[in-house]
């Protein structure tokens, strides 16, 4: 059975988001809904593609659809670049019989997938329609809903992008059984953000999950982990509809954790840490400086760490990293202002604050308390 969350955009935008174990092979049934015309092309990569693409394209051709070509590119967020993009505005452009506006692009894949393929569609042509198929946890409860497309440049994440929403996402919940352990660990980071910022279940629904090994493990309850995907998805639909431009600081509530989370990712050259896995050690920061800052109350630093800490998922900050360092990389996150950086920060759990400015001296404290507190357990190999 599967769950769906409205996104009630204007302007005839609004999509459904499809949450469920062996969706995949409806999506064609649904996408005859959306799609305008006959035409899908499926963008993935060889992991995801191996498992999945089949599934998918019979499931467009059993609707009506013509056989669906598959393109793909390398796995890895080092592939996420204009160099993907150019080949893969090649890859479309060589198609015949030559694919047209009406084209409907599937991505299927995880963050990469959606926010390259995102792009793709919102340029090729100067816009083509796009479903997401999201198959990580990450990609799942937050990257292919909202709208946010992109690739890296130079050493910037995401500098170059363009907000372009789905038609549709379809999130099956049992390609989660084929992804990697260490992924599914870094996807309940955003799982416990959605706990901080807005429903604090979320964060019994992690911890409770270690009990079973993972949150998406063989033996942890189905109908919670798809409630859990459903509960993130619904916060993360509420605050794009709301907020969809990112103008009014609603939707940087969704940036818990991230300040000081990208800052780490940055300072390790995107190579040591997941996302997730950064967002953790961000998150359990955020707590500390708002501790410091007197807003945050100790118990939630409490009840954060011990979310991060039983999903796995690490809480110190990297030893050869400075404080001076993860400070000047603060002033170049795309979210701080004439190089001032802002803070989400939790004044207890379900209630955040966004757009608060931290003396440096509290962002030093805050970090000083985090480095004593927490020390490398957890830290991935
Ligand atoms: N657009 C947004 O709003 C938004 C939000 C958060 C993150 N992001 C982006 O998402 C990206 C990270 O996404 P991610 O964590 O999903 O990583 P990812 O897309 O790199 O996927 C992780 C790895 O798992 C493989 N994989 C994916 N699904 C699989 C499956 N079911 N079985 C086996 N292997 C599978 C992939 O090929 C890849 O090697 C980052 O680039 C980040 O910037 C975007
Ligand atoms: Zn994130």
């Amino acid at each position: 059975m599967a769950e769906i969350v409205h996104v009630p955009l204007d302007g005839g935008r609004a999509y459904d988001i499809h949450i469920g174990a062996g969706l995949l092979t409806n999506v064609g049934e649904v996408v005859n809904g959306v799609a305008r015309s006959n035409r899908a092309v499926i963008v993935s990569q060889p992991p995801i593609a191996k498992h999945y693409a089949k599934t998918v394209a019979d499931s467009l051709v059993a609707a009506g659809f013509d056989a669906p070509d598959v393109v793909l590119f390398p796995a890895g967020e080092r592939y996420k670049t204009h160099r993907t993009l150019e080949k893969l505005y090649g890859a479309l452009y060589e198609l015949r019989p030559a694919i047209d506006r009406k084209t409907l692009l599937v991505a299927l894949g995880g963050g990469v997938v959606g926010d390259v393929v995102g792009f793709l569609a919102a340029t090729y042509l100067r816009g083509l329609d796009y479903v997401q198929v999201p198959t990580t946890l990450l990609a799942m409860v937050d990257s292919s809903v909202g709208g946010k497309t992109g690739i890296d440049y130079r050493a910037g994440k995401n500098l170059i992008g363009a907000f372009h929403q789905p038609r549709a996402v379809f999130a099956d919940t049992a390609t989660l059984r084929t992804l990697p352990v260490r992924e599914l660990q870094a996807g309940s980071a955003e799982v416990i953000k959605y706990g901080v910022i807005r429903l604090p279940r979320l964060i019994d629904d992690v911890i409770a999950s270690s009990e079973f090994g993972t949150i998406c493990g063989p033996r942890y309850p189905h109908a919670v982990l798809s409630g859990a995907i459903r509960r993130s998805c619904e916060i993360k639909a509420e605050v794009v509809t709301r907020d969809e431009y990112e103008t009014t600081g609603l939707r940087a509530i969704l940036n818990f954790g991230h300040t000081i989370g990208h800052a780490v990712e940055a300072a390790t050259n995107y190579r040591r840490y997941k996302h997730g896995e950064a967002v953790a050690i961000g998150m359990i920061a955020a707590a500390c400086i708002g501790e410091v800052a007197g807003v945050t109350p100790p118990q939630v630093r409490d009840d954060v760490r011990r979310a991060v800490f039983n999903a796995k998922l690490p809480s110190a900050l990297p030893d050869d990293v400075s404080d001076d360092a993860l400070i000047a990389l603060l002033g170049r996150d795309k979210k701080s202002e004439n190089g001032a950086p802002k803070f989400v920060l939790a004044r207890a759990l379900g209630d955040v604050v966004s757009g608060v400015a931290v003396e440096e001296s509290a962002i030093r404290e805050g970090l000083a308390m985090q480095r004593a507190k927490y020390t490398a357990e957890g830290v991935p190999s």
